[in-house]
């Protein structure tokens, strides 16, 4: 194709003008600061280097940012992903954290890796040495395991407490009004006559859970329309504590909450679309200060956003 002169010069033109704003706007936007490190992660070499290949980049103050991260408007987005990773999660200031809140951060990683949300998608895409193998994930879930609570053989005081509860339950005379959290979803108690979707140990504090739905839900596995789930799916997650006998068979202890989702796209459409509640304790005392006690629930399952928001993978029937 033969341009003439003036098509020429109008798209030199442009080319100058784009140019310029581009160089312009590398003046702009936010600007990506890197507090001092007051506490890094500690963990065996092995480990150490999966994290800090992996996640360093946005869950800590020494973040290995490559050229192509550092020109605009990229580099707009790393600075953002940076900033909202570091909230959540900041291997930089670790020890901050108590033990079991470390504990707890590492299992919610692992459970986000195994997921498929963390590292983020787009930055594994461009980075791809951050990408963890088979072999990697092995890695951790070894790690993470070795620093489960020892479950102890008889332990009287867990069989006491559940002993305590059966009691209090059966000292309930009449049935207890319904409790309702701030947000105004109230106890459910049918959620025991549910079919269980899904199960859980979580080694790091010593619990067991069981994930239930209700009839939608399961309707909406066997169909295999989970993403997003159907309005009326309600999802009820259980966790007792974990009583290890002489033998080393595992049985369920005291109830310890109960937390659920509840579908409703326009109801709940300032928390993703889900209703959250969790009740504690037998006497289900609802969890939370103020009404908006959700965004914790939300921020927390947000990695998921791509999975509806739910981590559970359902056992199909
Ligand atoms: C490209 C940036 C990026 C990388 C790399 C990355 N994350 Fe994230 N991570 C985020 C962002 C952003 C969030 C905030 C939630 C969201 O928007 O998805 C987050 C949230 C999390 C959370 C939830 C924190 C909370 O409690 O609020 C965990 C856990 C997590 N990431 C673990 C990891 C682990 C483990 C790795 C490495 C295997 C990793 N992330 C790598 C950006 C990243
Ligand atoms: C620290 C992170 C975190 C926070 C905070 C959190 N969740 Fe979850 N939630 C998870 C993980 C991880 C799972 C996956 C199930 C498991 O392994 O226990 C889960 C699972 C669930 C499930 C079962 C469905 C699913 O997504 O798999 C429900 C229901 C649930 N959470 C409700 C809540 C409610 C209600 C709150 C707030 C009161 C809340 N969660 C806060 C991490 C969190």
């Amino acid at each position: 194709m033969k341009l003439d002169f003036e098509t020429k010069k109008v798209l030199a033109g442009m080319v100058a003008i784009l140019t310029m704003v581009f160089i312009g706007i590398q003046f702009t936007g936010p600007k990506l600061e890197n507090p001092i490190i007051t506490g890094d992660f500690q963990a065996p070499p092995a480990v150490k280097d999966i994290v800090r290949r992996s996640c360093y980049d946005c869950h800590s103050n020494e973040p290995n940012l490559r050229w192509y991260d550092k020109v605009a408007p990229a580099y707009w987005r790393v600075a953002e992903h940076v900033r909202q990773g570091r909230k959540g999660l900041n291997f930089s200031t670790w020890d901050s954290l108590a033990p079991a809140d470390q504990k707890a951060k590492l299992w919610e990683s692992l459970n986000q890796i195994v997921a498929g949300a963390m590292p983020l998608k787009d930055y594994e895409l461009v980075h791809p040495s951050a990408k963890l193998s088979g072999s990697d994930i092995g890695v951790l879930k070894k790690y993470i395991r070795s620093l489960r609570v020892r479950n102890i053989p008889g332990d009287t005081a867990k069989i006491n407490a559940l002993a305590k509860q059966t009691m209090q339950v059966k000292a309930l005379k009449a049935p207890m009004d319904l409790p309702k959290a701030l947000n105004g979803i109230s106890y459910i108690p049918d959620y025991k006559n549910w079919e269980a979707v899904s199960s859980t140990e979580r080694y790091d504090n010593g619990t067991m859970r069981i994930i239930f739905g209700n009839d939608v839900a399961v309707k909406a596995i066997q169909e295999e329309h989970t993403n997003p789930w159907p309005n009326g799916t309600i999802l009820a997650k259980v966790a007792w504590d974990e009583v290890e006998d002489k033998s080393g068979n595992v049985s369920s202890g005291a109830f310890k909450q109960v937390e659920y989702m509840i579908k409703d796209d326009k109801k709940y459409a300032s928390t993703k679309g889900w209703g959250f509640a969790r009740f504690k304790t037998p006497a289900m005392v609802p969890y939370g200060k103020t009404e908006t006690f959700a965004t914790e629930c939300v921020n927390c399952h947000q990695p998921m956003s791509a999975n509806d928001f739910v981590f559970t993978t359902p056992i199909k029937h």
